[in-house]
Formats: structure tokens, sequence, C-alpha cells
């Protein structure tokens, strides 16, 4: 019987020692380097749930220092079926307000130098990344998000930039040109390392602000950000409360699981 298993790769509030049951912190490793820090894993209603902090404690990893690749490997070698990415997110969009969720099923990315892959040096992939979002556990989070008191957008269009500074007026108008949604610093590269470990990846994401593009308010800036994640804490953590009553008992297998099958280009007698 298939379970499922939730990596979950939010904030270090997301989780609260009394929520988890048989909770365990585990020191992971990975062959990609370090991860932003330790694991840890237990149980919600009978569903196990694995959380790493993706800034480490204490919120010491800018963007553009975590390791994402150990992060999602890290995750992988605990077995996680499923991530589920839980981030804080300007608005480009009126509609999306301080304090709303939104799931976000699109991305764009405008990172730079960052690592964003497995293969390359031995063995060539080309995954798909049309649709870097799986449906069905990105489902589960709305039905689990609206279950709070939360409002739940069930689409847009994510842009990931390279950070850390905010973006530039000029850039935050030309992404809404572009039709992006919402922005923020972290999704990418990691829905697409979560694609190549054959880990369905969903994003939950919270808005704080609306960036600078909006005359109306004030440009973002960290006090916005940190008091709007502080006042929205509890939603965010009652919704890993209610994913675990809204997923299915048993797990079926998603396309995800062996994306690597048609993807891998170098003959296995080559693989270095
Ligand atoms: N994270 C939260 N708000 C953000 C913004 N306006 N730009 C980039 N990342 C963010």
């Amino acid at each position: 019987m298939a379970e499922w298993h939730i990596g979950v790769i939010g904030g270090s509030g997301l989780y609260q020692p009394g929520a988890l049951d048989d909770a365990q912190e585990i020191p992971v490793g990975s062959a990609f380097g370090k991860p932003s820090g330790p694991v840890t894993t237990g149980r919600i209603a009978g569903v196990r749930f694995t959380f790493i902090a993706r800034h480490g404690p204490g919120h010491a990893l800018s963007p553009s220092y975590v390791n994402y690749r150990a992060n999602i490997d890290a995750l992988k070698r605990c077995g996680v079926t499923d991530i589920l990415a839980i981030s804080a997110i300007g608005s480009l969009a009126e509609e999306m307000e301080p304090g709303q969720f939104v799931a976000v099923d699109q991305l764009i990315d405008r990172t730079t130098g960052r690592e964003r892959s497995f293969f390359g040096d031995g063995i060539v992939a080309h995954v798909p990344m049309a649709d870097p979002i799986c449906p069905r556990l990105s489902g589960y989070a709305i039905k689990a998000a609206k279950k709070t008191e939360a409002t739940v957008h069930e689409t847009g269009t994510y842009v990931a930039i390279e950070g850390p500074q905010f973006s530039t007026r000029a850039e935050s108008l030309m992404y809404r040109s572009w039709g992006a949604h919402v922005i923020g610093m972290t999704a990418m590269p990691e829905a697409r390392l979560a694609r190549e470990a054959e880990l369905p990846y969903a994003l939950l994401g919270m808005v704080t602000d609306y960036d600078c593009w909006r005359d109306a308010v004030a440009d973002v800036d960290v006090a916005d950000i940190l008091a709007v994640m502080q006042a929205n804490a509890d939603i965010a953590r009652n919704t890993l409360q209610e994913l675990a009553s809204v997923l299915p008992k048993t797990r079926k297998a998603s396309p995800i699981d062996t994306v690597l099958e048609t993807a891998i280009v170098t003959p296995p007698e080559h693989w270095a």
C-alpha cells in the first residue's frame, strides 16, 4: 500500500513541536553539499511529514545561498513522496491581497547562477517542465487551506528573482506585463530539482506585500513581510493539519514518480 510522505520546505516556524506525533530531528547529509539544516520528521493524523527550514535555523541563508540541490536530495533520501513548499510572496495582482494565499501553478525563472540541475556532468537528462506544479498535490493543498479561514487563489504565475534585493519599479511593472501574479526568490530552482528528483511539487504562497508597482501603497519592506507572516503563521500550520485529513488514505502513482524514465539521454553504459 503506497503511503503519502509529504516533504515540507518552508519557514522555521512552520511546525510546532507539539503538532507532530513521534517527532524526530534527523541530521541528513547529501552528496550535493550541506542542506539548510536538520530535517524534522513525524506524523500528523497518521500521515508522515518531513520538514526542512529553507533558510536554515535562525534564517541565516539568503535565497542565493540556499543549497537547493542538497535540500531536495535530503528530502528524497528521507523517502518523501511529494513536496509542498510554503513561502512568502509579493503580489503583482490587485486581487491577490496581503494575508491571502496563492496556489501557484506556473513559474518564470529570473534567478541567475544557482545550481539548477542534478545532471550535466556524466549523465544528461532533460525533464519536462511545461507544468512545473503537480495539480494533484496543489489541489489537496488548496482544499486544506480553504478549510482554515484563508482566502485561497487557486492559480497564479510566480516569477522567481535572484534577490536578495527586492525588484526595481520598472522590473515589477515588467513582470506584471509578462502576466506574472506573484513574486518570490526561492521557487526556482527548487521546482526544477524536485522534478528531476521525481518528486511532485506544489507551492502555497502567502502574500505579504504588493511589491512596488502599486501607487496606492508603500513599497515592500521586510517589516511588512514579517508582520504578515506572523499574523498568518497559524493558518499555514493549520493548513498542514488539514492536508493530513484531505489526503486519500493511499497514494496512487504520479507520472512524476517515473519522469526520468524518458528524460535521460546518456545510455547507461556511458554513465560516469
Ligand atoms: N517575498 C515576499 N515578498 C517579496 C517581494 N515583493 N519580492 C520578492 N520576494 C518576496
